[in-house]
């Protein structure tokens, strides 16, 4: 029914622009949050190139727990405050860890992870979990991928009900 097949750049500008349009074709008339966050990590974790692990942790009963992704299974609850995730959603600010074995209280659920990058899913004020994306290749992430991804971020909470 999809096809990736058409995302694929080595400049990272054309890349985001397909995977823009891809995303807008994924979010049409559809509002489920589950659905359209499923969909998302799938397509990220299939045409950004060189990650390893693409999904969520929803904030739930004052703690971030593990919600629709792709890669190995991981740790299911993570503390406010620990680890990247939990401190990217603490501070509310995007985390992008070029090593993450620099970071202190990192929590390595896959021990080939290297980079990761967090971006915190606020809407309307409230915090509703983080987008987590990691890759083995260290440094893998840029300032251009951590601002695409966070407007990505935006269309996603902007697309979808969260009630
Ligand atoms: N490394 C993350 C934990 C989640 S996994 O990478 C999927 C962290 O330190 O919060």
């Amino acid at each position: 029914m999809f096809d990736l097949t058409s995302i694929h750049s080595n400049d990272s500008e054309s890349l985001y622009t397909s995977i823009n349009d891809f995303v807008d074709g994924l979010f049409y008339e559809e509002r489920d949050a589950l659905a359209n966050m499923s969909n998302l990590a799938s397509l990220l974790y299939h045409t950004l190139g060189d990650v390893n692990w693409v999904g969520y942790y929803l904030f739930k009963s004052g703690e971030l727990v593990l919600g629709p992704f792709q890669g190995k299974p991981a740790c299911i609850r993570i503390s406010l405050g620990k680890g990247v995730c939990g401190t990217a959603a603490k501070k509310r600010e995007t985390l992008r860890i070029s090593d993450v074995h620099q970071f202190e209280g990192h929590i390595a659920c896959d021990v080939d992870t290297n980079a990761e990058l967090v971006i915190p899913m606020i809407k309307d004020g409230v915090l509703l979990g983080v987008l987590d994306i990691d890759s083995k290749l260290p440094d893998r992430f840029s300032e251009e991928d951590q601002k695409a991804l966070e407007n990505i971020v935006d269309k996603l909470l902007k697309a979808s009900d969260y009630d």
